[in-house]
């Protein structure tokens, strides 16, 4: 995000024209409140349905009669700097009296959580990550970004970059998974793709990456817990991603919930002013959490909401979603000199810079006929890039006997509720999914000609169906079982104490096991599963996370084997949950886990993961020899041989590793630096080469100051991070 010496100007300009309450108002985010009745705030009113007070039903009836307030009097009196809405005829609305009715006539910057897609929906992150594909993230983010503008969003709270390696944490599958050099390409991919796009002032947003930082840490993958954790861990594996994005010049950061080492996020100095602003130079601005600024009182940081506002924005916190707090006491505080006019001036200056970077003051309103397009259905373009996301996405775990991929002669009975369910598809924080858009995965089958039946039998709530259990096993001769988790069970507020499929679904594949016929199992869910029954039990798996609006259509050409399946998994599965936190690279013990007894491992589970991150099988098969490593004058060059020894062309992820084998401070038993991935037709060979550049070999201490240590390295090149070609060189930074 640059601005010319003109648009700084004018924000100047601008600034120095606004009252303090304008400039305040700059600061506060609002979303549509519900009003009417009913005589308890909306907040309460939730509260009481989900504890129980009143029901669902009742909870309808009262939602019948109420109706939305969307703050238009507050944005006439310039009180509302942003707001939270997706509807696009009525963004247009609110930015009119923004810009025609308010003194300044300064436009609203409207944000919305377009996660992973608006209404062309793409797999969720975890999911999209698998496909190790750069360019597909930047044109997903591409995507969707138009699709926002379109819809009168101009900024996206995406991308969610949070590193995380506790699958207990249902966020787990708003991001890209265990790795920093992964999640990083990710985090620099989608700010491209969604800001970079400057043909039209209707084809970029601002992104907001989120959550700044160190969420995915959260103690024992319970949400909005506590965090706690070295400055070199921050470093090395929190913080990357954020770098790269800041690097990449995202406009804006969503601090986190939770407190890192004490101090909440909403009002940690450190992070926000010397880190963040400062060390990594974020351009734009610092958005709260919704409500965050208010939870502060809560976590036992700030006496009241006042105290909590005067923390956040002095800690360099900009703009307050959701709460008021900076509206109802920022000019208290700065008439009194709590906060320095000076303070206001940089969060409004930073909001403003976002604003006319976005150009919004030439573009404020959504044109009609792009309102209308989307009305009349789905681009093909947008369908087609959806279901190539999703064949890119999935994870072929166990393919024992090469059951799959299946023909189209054979008799399939496709089980499960999840199955038939189109609602199912997008996964968590979709909003803006059209049913007619989505593909379940039967009508996917159906569709791809395939020879296929439909027994719902059970799902990851309630019952089993025994008399459709019997049938599916009867007439089929192969049963394709799909089981998983509902969207509900990912996502915010969505932790889950035990991981392995939910409800009676173990129960289920086993009947179907009992019957002698193949059981072929689709994953359809939004965090890594504990699987290790089913790994042991079933000969074929193909984890297909929530995989967007096309992934029937995904799923069914990877059974049948009109795609050959190439992600490769971007977070480690645990055989049972007890492993978690569970991930590759993690730092070196003094007794790495073995047969004997004193070492690092458990006495009734395995010390590893059960599928490691970067594993994934395709119906081809590659082989890798002939590593090579030599070092150029500021970078490794690496080569390896790599070919495609099976009978049909494949895409395989080719990955780089490295070890510092002894420094000053542990470092992880493996790290992945690069990746590529390629393409190769049945039987063709290929030199692949690295060029890795030294100054990457380094690592941050606990001074957050980063290292470059001479010594011996360890490089690995393979298809996943456990099954790796290894050389050793010793390196001297000069
Ligand atoms: C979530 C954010 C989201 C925000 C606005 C919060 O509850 O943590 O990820 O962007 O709501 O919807």
């Amino acid at each position: 995000m640059k601005l010319t010496t003109e648009q700084k100007a004018f924000v100047e300009d601008l600034l120095s024209r606004m009252t303090l309450e304008e400039k305040i108002g700059q600061m506060n985010q609002e979303s549509p409140s519900i009003v009417g009745g009913f005589d308890v705030p909306f907040e309460e009113l939730i509260e009481m349905m989900t504890d129980g007070r009143i029901s669902q039903e009742e909870f309808g009836r009262i939602m019948a009669t109420a109706t939305q307030d969307f703050h238009e009097e507050d944005i006439r009196a310039g009180r509302v700097g942003s707001m939270m809405v997706n509807d696009p005829r009525k963004n247009n609305e609110l930015q009119k009296i923004a810009v025609e009715e308010s003194r300044l006539g300064i436009p609203l910057i409207i944000g919305f959580d377009v996660i992973h897609g608006f209404r062309s929906v793409f797999p969720i992150a975890i999911g999209e990550a698998c496909s190790f594909d750069d360019v597909l993230f930047e044109e997903t983010a591409r995507m969707a970004a138009r699709e926002s503008r379109a819809h009168g969003i101009n900024w996206n709270f995406a991308p969610m970059i949070d590193a995380a390696r506790d699958s207990r944490w249902g966020r787990v599958s708003e991001g890209p998974g265990e790795d920093p050099c992964l999640g990083s390409r990710f985090a620099r991919a989608k700010v491209r793709g969604l800001q970079n796009d400057r043909s039209s002032l209707q084809s970029y947003v601002a992104a907001c990456t989120k959550h700044y930082v160190a969420y995915g840490a959260c103690e024992s993958g319970r949400d909005y817990n506590t965090t706690s954790m070295s400055v070199s861990n921050l470093y090395n594996v929190y913080l990357p991603a954020f770098r790269a994005a800041m690097e990449e010049g995202a406009a804006t950061v969503m601090a986190a919930f939770n407190d890192l080492n004490g101090v909440p996020c909403t009002v940690n100095k450190w992070l926000l002013r010397d880190v963040l602003k400062g060390e990594m130079g974020l351009e734009g601005f610092v958005v709260s959490d919704a409500n965050a600024i208010r939870e502060c009182v809560v976590h036992g940081i700030a006496e009241d909401e006042r105290d909590a506002g005067i923390q956040a924005v002095n800690a360099g916190m900009d703009m307050d979603m959701g709460t008021h707090i900076y509206k109802d006491y920022l000019q208290e505080a700065v008439e009194k000199g709590t906060v320095p006019m000076a303070v206001i001036d940089e969060a409004v200056r930073r909001i403003l810079s976002v604003k006319v970077w976005l150009g919004l003051f030439e573009n404020p309103y959504v044109p009609e006929a792009d309102i209308e397009a989307y009305e009349k259905g789905l681009p093909a373009e947008h369908i087609a890039l959806c279901r190539k996301a999703a064949e890119e996405s999935m994870v072929l775990l166990k393919n024992e006997g090469a059951l799959l991929p299946l023909n189209r002669k054979q008799k399939i009975s496709l089980v499960g509720k999840l199955a038939d369910d189109r609602n199912e598809v997008c996964g968590a924080w979709a909003m803006a999914w059209k049913p007619e858009d989505c593909v379940s995965i039967r009508t996917g089958l159906e569709a791809a000609g395939a020879d296929v039946r439909y027994y719902p039998c059970g799902g990851p709530e309630g019952e089993l169906n025994e008399e459709e259990i019997a049938r599916a096993c009867e007439e089929g001769d192969v049963i394709v079982a799909v089981v998983g988790e509902t969207d509900a069970m990912s996502g915010e507020a969505s932790s889950r104490a035990d991981t392995r499929l939910p409800g009676r679904q173990r129960e289920l594949l086993e009947k179907l096991l009992d019957s002698g016929k193949p059981v072929v199992t689709v994953l359809m869910n939004g965090r890594p599963l504990a699987l290790q029954w089913e790994a042991e039990h079933l000969p074929a798996i193909l984890e297909a996370w929530h995989l967007g609006i096309r992934m029937g259509d995904a799923v069914a050409e990877a059974l049948l084997g009109d795609v050959n399946p190439s992600g490769k998994l971007s977070s480690s599965f645990p055989a049972v949950t007890g492993q978690c936190p569970i991930y590759y690279n993690h730092p070196s013990t003094g007794r790495p886990g073995s047969k004997s007894k004193f070492t690092s491992r458990y006495l009734d589970a395995p010390w590893d993961a059960l599928y490691p991150f970067g594993h994934g099988l395709s119906y081809t098969s590659f082989d890798y020899s002939e590593l090579r490593v030599s070092e150029a004058d500021d970078a490794l060059e690496i080569a390896v041989h790599l070919k495609n020894t099976g009978e049909r062309a494949g895409t395989e992820v080719v990955q780089l590793y490295i070890q510092d084998v002894a420094a000053s401070l542990v470092r992880p038993v493996k790290e992945l630096k690069d990746y590529c991935r390629l393409s190769l037709a049945a039987g063709e060979e290929r030199e692949i080469r690295f060029s890795l550049p030294k100054a990457s070999l380094g690592f941050y201490d606990n001074e957050g100051k980063y290292r470059l240590e001479d010594g011996l390295f360890r490089i690995f090149v393979g298809g996943s991070s456990r099954d790796v070609l290894e050389r050793e060189l010793r390196i001297t930074f000069a």
